[in-house]
């Protein structure tokens, strides 16, 4: 291997810069040349690659976003789009690519890697943390403050009106960010896809409060075809206790966007360095990952296996606490 391709593909997430600065300077270090890909896998089809020295990742390591662009790309989903993408990259005389991308992203660079024989190395770039075999994936923890900025700022609200609040975050099918974003910022309860929650078992929690000694209950919603998102949970719930004054927030994109925090900085250097070891290593079709504390190498098959566990002992706690 002499030239390493990166590339970010999928949504992007605070500390992806702080990713591509890692593997570029990690690469150069060890005696590597490496090309920026821009806008993910599209950049491989549209032939947008640039030669990357180390002052193309001066200044970044705070900078949210990603400096490369971003892209969900259907084109390298086919067969055809793929053998165009390795025929750029053979043009460029890339011999190994780094992806820091989701689980869409990291599927991608499986189905390629296995038809080309193709060097591929994955960083777990997603606030949604739904990657499997690492504890945490870059995005997570700036998303997770993120969200307890803004559902601090809501309490003052909901506090102030006596109102019920349902707050709907990030995770597309998974609930890291919701039931960590609950304990964090003190809410009543997460409604999360991995555990089903009747409307009567949140109703009574909330009831309970109510009698007790509070005047304003937080839930956090996680976006999902499977708890319904926010608005409709909402609804059912006011449909039937119409006495709550009821409230929806959704917090959107926000929650991607950001100066990344100081985990998600030092995650991302770790996880990006070592990108250079596993390929000096000879590891091919891996997911660099953590597991705790340790730097592990996933492969593919696993990471994107969609069956990342949720600590149940969370839930507890955040039972306990909201009582
Ligand atoms: O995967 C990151 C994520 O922000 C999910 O939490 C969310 O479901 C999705 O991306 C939104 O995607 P888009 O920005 O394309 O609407």
């Amino acid at each position: 291997i002499k030239t390493i391709g990166i590339l970010t593909s999928g949504g992007d997430a605070p500390g992806m810069n702080a990713a591509i600065r890692a593997v570029t300077r990690s690469a150069i270090f060890s005696g590597f040349k490496v090309k920026g890909i821009y806008r993910g896998y599209k950049g491989l089809l549209t032939n947008e690659i640039v030669d990357f020295k180390t002052q193309n990742v001066s200044n970044i390591i705070q900078m949210g976003g990603t400096i490369l662009k971003t892209a969900r790309c259907q084109e390298f989903k086919s067969p055809e789009g793929r053998q165009l993408a390795y025929d750029t990259l053979r043009q460029h005389e890339i011999d190994a690519l780094v992806v820091i991308g989701g689980d869409g992203s990291l599927s991608g660079a499986r189905a390629f890697a296995t038809e080309f024989n193709f060097p591929c190395i994955g960083l777990p770039g997603t606030i949604d943390n739904d990657l499997y075999g690492t504890d945490e994936t870059i995005g997570y923890d700036t998303a997770l403050n993120t969200i307890m900025e803004c559902v601090d700022k809501i309490r003052d609200t909901a506090t102030s009106h006596e109102r019920l609040f349902f707050i709907e975050v990030m995770g597309r099918d998974a609930g890291f960010l919701a039931l960590n974003g609950a304990i964090a910022s003190g809410a009543e309860a997460a409604i999360i896809p991995e555990i089903s929650t009747e409307v009567d078992q949140l109703a009574e929690l909330i009831q309970n409060g109510f009698r007790k000694s509070k005047n304003s209950s937080i839930v956090l919603v996680a976006e999902s075809p499977v708890t319904g998102g926010a608005m409709a949970l909402a609804e059912r719930v006011n449909k039937e206790y119409p006495e709550y004054d009821v409230r929806v927030s959704i917090l959107g994109h926000l929650q991607r966007g950001g100066s990344p925090t100081a985990r998600d900085r030092i995650l991302a250097s770790r996880l990006g360095s070592a990108a250079i070891d596993a390929l000096l290593d000879d590891q091919r079709n891996v997911m660099i990952g953590i597991s705790n504390d340790e730097i592990v190498y996933v492969p593919f098959s696993k990471a994107i296996k969609k069956d990342k566990p949720i600590n149940r002992s969370l839930l507890d706690t955040l039972r306990r606490l909201s009582i």
